[in-house]
């Protein structure tokens, strides 16, 4: 069980610790006032800023842009695979603990939300993340195995002080999405962009795991593999439920770039902090 936020404890780290607690009509009540403060503003504006997107294969289209410039040029995700210090590495890895310890746990509220070939399509990729029920294959325990290697600790508590607020936005967001945002198509527009961004992603880690000898980096290695079945899966799923109930591709859209913008912040954050750490 989470402990209780401090009135101390910053705006993204209280709500953190309120969507993992027995949401009671007081929790609640305090999730929905911290997220009118930020993510209703953010998506209010990534709305404002968004193109036309005119249909799914527009989506799509706009997509593959997207990850195609941010795999163009990542000067932070650069330094970590090929200039890092294993202490710079475990700084980032600490970092990231809440979101792999946790990982695809807070999906689930959106299976209800979706229609039945669509929740199919995620619960394929929930299955995987869950290590299709074997306990050494599932994602968490893969960053448990990472974490054991670098001598840092096994339990989520211990990461609350250490994880900073750019993190816990992006830790955040998926609360958000699957519970409470009006429309589910933003989620699946988030999920669709992450599961299609990690395959490179992921590469930073795995060459800086490969390069320092840290041999627990199947974490890494592993979604390099299974995101790129992931994000077909997730495309499905945007596929299906504009069968079943029609789509709004802008909305697709918006969650993308949310949570674009959202991990990549939290991702340059942890690399500088690790520099500045070191
Ligand atoms: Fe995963
Ligand atoms: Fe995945």
């Amino acid at each position: 069980m989470m402990p209780a936020p401090r009135p101390t404890d910053s705006a993204p780290k209280r709500l953190f610790l309120l969507n993992r607690c027995r949401p009671t009509s007081a929790a609640v009540a305090a999730i929905e006032e911290l997220e009118a403060d930020w993510i209703h503003l953010l998506v209010a504006r990534i709305t404002a800023d968004a193109p036309h997107v005119a249909s799914r294969a527009d989506w799509r289209r706009r997509l593959d842009g997207l990850l195609a410039e941010e795999r163009a040029g990542s000067l932070v995700g650069t330094y970590l695979a090929e200039k890092a210090t294993h202490a710079q590495l475990t700084y980032v890895v600490r970092e990231f603990a809440l979101d792999g310890l946790t990982e695809a746990q807070n999906f689930f509220p959106a299976i209800p939300r979706l229609p039945i070939k669509a929740q199919m399509a995620v619960m394929r990729v929930l299955i995987d993340e869950f290590g299709c029920g074997n306990l050494k294959q599932a994602h968490s325990q893969l960053y448990l195995d990472l974490l054991a290697e670098l001598g840092l600790p096994q339990d989520l508590e211990s990461f609350l002080d250490t994880t900073g607020d750019e993190t816990y936005h992006f830790l955040n967001v998926f609360y958000w999405l699957t519970q409470r945002a009006e429309h589910v198509e933003y989620f699946l527009g988030g999920l669709a962009y992450l599961e299609a961004s990690i395959p490179h992603a992921f590469t930073v880690q795995a060459r800086a795991c490969a390069r320092l000898g840290v041999t627990n980096g199947r974490y890494y290695t592993e979604h390099l593999h299974i995101d790129t079945f992931h994000m077909e899966e997730m495309q499905l799923a945007i596929k299906e439920y504009e069968a079943a109930r029609g789509l709004d591709p802008v909305k697709v859209w918006v969650g993308a770039v949310l949570v674009s913008e959202l991990i990549g912040g939290a991702f340059d954050a942890a690399v500088e902090r690790a520099k500045e750490a070191a």
